[in-house]
C-alpha cells in the first residue's frame, strides 16, 4: 500500500507546474501531508474543472483592448481555446473600465448576474480598471469571483489562475507599480492589418475628474528597442498600421531620460521600418505637444494627419478646476502652431459636459471653441463622479437633464461639422487602408485623417493601400468609388 501511495505522489508531482509545487509545498511543510493537500486542494478541482475553453469580454478603451489581446495569448499558450460563448467557457474573465459609473455599473450588473446562474460554476476573473479600483474588496459584493488581476500584473494571469485552480481559494493580485518584464510580443490580435502597440503606461497628470492615475500608475515608458521590435515583427506578419497608445504619449521617455529618446525621436525611429506604412498614436496632453511633434507629423511619410488633441472644456475656470494645467488662449496657440506647420491635420477631442458648478455660459464657451476648431472627432462625455478622485469631493451638482441637453448640444454641433467637413470632400480622391470585407461585401477603410470609407472592391484587397474618389456621405461615412491603380509597365 505504502508503494502505491509513493509511485501514486511521485507520478503526480510530475505532472504539477512550478505554482502548484511550490503551493504543495507551502501546505506540506504548514503540518499537512501529501495525500491530504492533493485531496482538499487539487485533485476535486482538477477532476472538476480542466480548464479548456475561456470567454473574455473587454470594456473600456485601447489601452484595455491592448490587455486583453496580452491575456488571450498567454491563455492560448497555456492550451486553452477561445470561444465567443460564456455558456461554453470554464473560464470567464471581464476586462473592465472604471471611467464613468456606467461603465462599472454594466460589469457589475454582468457579474452580479452570473452569480445567480448556479447550474455552470465557470472559474470568473476580473480584470483592468476597476479591478484595481475595488481591488480584494469585489469579492464582498460578488462572493462568486475567483480571482482579481490588476492593471500592473497582467504578466501574473497564469500565476494567479494556477492558485485558483490550487487552492480553491478567492486569489487577488493588484500591485501599485507595473511590471516591466510584460512579454507584449505574446499578444494574440483579432484585426489582421492594425495593431496596438503599448508604448507608456500610466499617467502622471491627476485631472481631477479620472481615474486613470490611480487605476493604471505612474507613468512608465516602454524601451524604444521593445517597441521596434514589435512593430518590426508587426510588419513581418502582414500588419499595415499600428497605432502607439499611451495615457499621454506625449510624456514617452521623459521619465527615462538615459535613453534619451523622446516621443518625437520614436516616430523617427519607427518610421524607418520599411513596409510600415502607417503610424498613429493616441492621447496627447495638450501640455506636453510639442514642436518637435508637429514637425515630426509634416516630415515622416508613415505619421498620419491626424492628433487627439483633448480639450475637455473651453473655459478657464473649468479647465483649472479639471486641472488641466492650460488656458484655453494656450489650447488654442497650439492648435493654430499646429495647423501652420501641418495645414491638412485633423484634430480629435475628448469633452466633459456639467463639471461640477459648470455654468451655461461656461459651457458656451466649449460650445464656441468646438465651433471654432471644427474638430473631425468627439467624444463628449457627461460628468460621471469617481471615487477617490479629487472632484469626487465637490457636489455633482449639474442636473443630469442640464448634462444630458449640453451633450446632445455638442452631439448636434459635432454632427452638422462632420456633414459640412464631408460634403467639402466630395469628388476629392484620397488614399485608404482598407481593413475588411463587411456584411454587405462592401470593404472598409479608413483615410489618413481617421475617416471611414465605403466603396466597393473584392475582398483581396484587404490590407492594402487604395486609392478611392468620393461619392458621397452618409451620418459617420464617406461613400467612395475605387480607383484602379495602372500596374508599372516593365520596360524589359
Ligand atoms: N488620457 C486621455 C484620456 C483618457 S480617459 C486624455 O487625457 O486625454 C478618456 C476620456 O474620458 C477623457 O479624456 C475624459 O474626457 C473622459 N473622462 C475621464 N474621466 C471622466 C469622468 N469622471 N466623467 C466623465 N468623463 C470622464
Ligand atoms: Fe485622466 Fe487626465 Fe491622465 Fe487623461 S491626462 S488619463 S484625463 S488624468
Ligand atoms: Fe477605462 Fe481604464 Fe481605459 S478606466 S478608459 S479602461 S484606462
Amino acid at each position: 500500500m505504502k508503494e502505491a501511495k509513493d509511485t501514486f505522489s511521485r507520478l503526480f508531482c510530475q505532472s504539477l507546474n512550478r505554482a502548484q509545487k511550490v503551493s504543495m509545498k507551502i501546505s506540506c511543510q504548514n503540518g499537512g501531508n501529501l495525500i491530504h493537500f492533493l485531496l482538499k486542494n487539487y485533485i476535486s478541482r482538477a477532476i472538476m474543472r480542466p480548464l479548456q475553453k475561456f470567454f473574455i469580454r473587454t470594456y473600456g478603451c485601447q489601452m484595455n483592448e491592448l490587455d486583453t489581446e496580452i491575456m488571450v495569448g498567454q491563455l492560448e499558450k497555456r492550451g486553452l481555446t477561445r470561444t465567443a460563448e460564456e455558456t461554453d467557457a470554464d473560464l470567464l474573465i471581464f476586462n473592465t473600465c472604471s471611467i464613468r459609473d456606467l461603465a462599472e455599473r454594466k460589469v457589475m450588473g454582468k457579474l452580479g448576474q452570473l452569480g445567480r446562474v448556479k447550474a455552470k460554476r465557470s472559474i470568473i476573473g476580473v480584470t483592468g480598471c476597476m479591478a484595481m479600483a475595488k481591488k480584494d474588496s469585489l469579492f464582498r459584493k460578488l462572493p462568486h469571483v475567483d480571482f482579481v488581476l490588476g492593471t500592473n500584473n497582467i504578466t501574473d494571469l497564469n500565476k494567479v489562475l494556477d492558485e485558483v485552480l490550487v487552492s480553491g481559494k478567492q486569489t487577488f493580485k493588484t500591485d501599485d507599480v507595473f511590471e516591466e518584464n510584460l512579454d507584449y510580443l505574446i499578444a494574440k490580435r483579432d484585426d489582421p492589418v492594425k495593431a496596438y502597440v503599448s508604448i507608456i503606461r500610466g499617467c502622471d497628470k491627476y485631472c481631477t475628474y479620472c481615474v486613470v492615475p490611480y487605476t493604471r500608475g505612474q507613468e512608465v515608458s516602454r524601451p524604444p528597442e521593445g517597441i521596434e521590435e514589435e512593430c518590426r515583427l508587426l510588419v513581418q506578419k502582414g500588419y499595415k498600421e499600428v497605432t502607439l497608445l499611451g495615457q499621454n504619449v506625449n510624456s514617452y521617455g521623459k521619465d527615462k531620460p538615459e535613453w534619451n529618446c523622446l516621443f518625437h525621436d520614436l516616430l523617427y525611429r519607427l518610421d524607418k521600418i520599411e513596409g510600415l506604412e502607417r503610424i498613429r498614436f493616441m492621447t496627447s496632453h495638450p501640455v506636453d505637444i510639442t514642436v518637435d511633434l508637429m514637425q515630426a507629423i509634416r516630415d515622416l511619410p508613415s505619421l498620419c494627419e491626424f492628433v487627439h488633441f483633448p480639450i475637455q472644456a473651453g473655459s478657464n475656470r473649468i479647465l483649472k478646476k479639471m486641472h488641466r494645467i492650460y488656458t484655453k488662449e494656450q489650447y488654442l496657440e497650439k492648435v493654430a502652431l499646429l495647423r501652420e506647420i501641418v495645414p491638412n491635420v485633423s484634430l480629435g477631442t475628448d469633452i466633459i459636459v456639467g463639471f461640477p458648478t459648470e455654468t451655461e455660459e461656461e459651457f458656451e464657451e466649449t460650445y464656441e471653441v468646438f465651433k471654432q476648431i471644427k474638430y473631425s472627432v468627439a467624444f463628449i462625455f457627461s460628468y460621471s463622479a469617481r471615487k477617490g478622485t479629487p472632484a469626487f469631493r465637490w457636489k455633482d451638482d449639474i442636473p443630469e437633464e442640464v448634462k444630458q441637453e449640453r451633450l446632445h448640444r455638442l452631439l448636434s454641433l459635432h454632427a452638422e461639422i462632420g456633414n459640412e467637413e464631408r460634403q467639402g470632400m466630395l469628388g476629392s480622391e484620397v488614399e485608404v487602408l482598407v481593413e475588411k470585407q463587411l456584411d454587405n461585401c462592401k470593404l472598409k477603410g479608413r483615410t489618413r485623417c481617421w475617416k471611414n470609407v465605403v466603396f466597393e472592391g473584392t475582398e483581396h484587397l484587404v490590407g492594402t493601400l487604395q486609392k478611392v474618389k468620393v461619392l458621397g456621405y452618409g451620418n459617420q461615412t464617406i461613400v467612395a468609388e475605387l480607383i484602379p491603380s495602372i500596374p508599372k509597365l516593365s520596360l524589359i
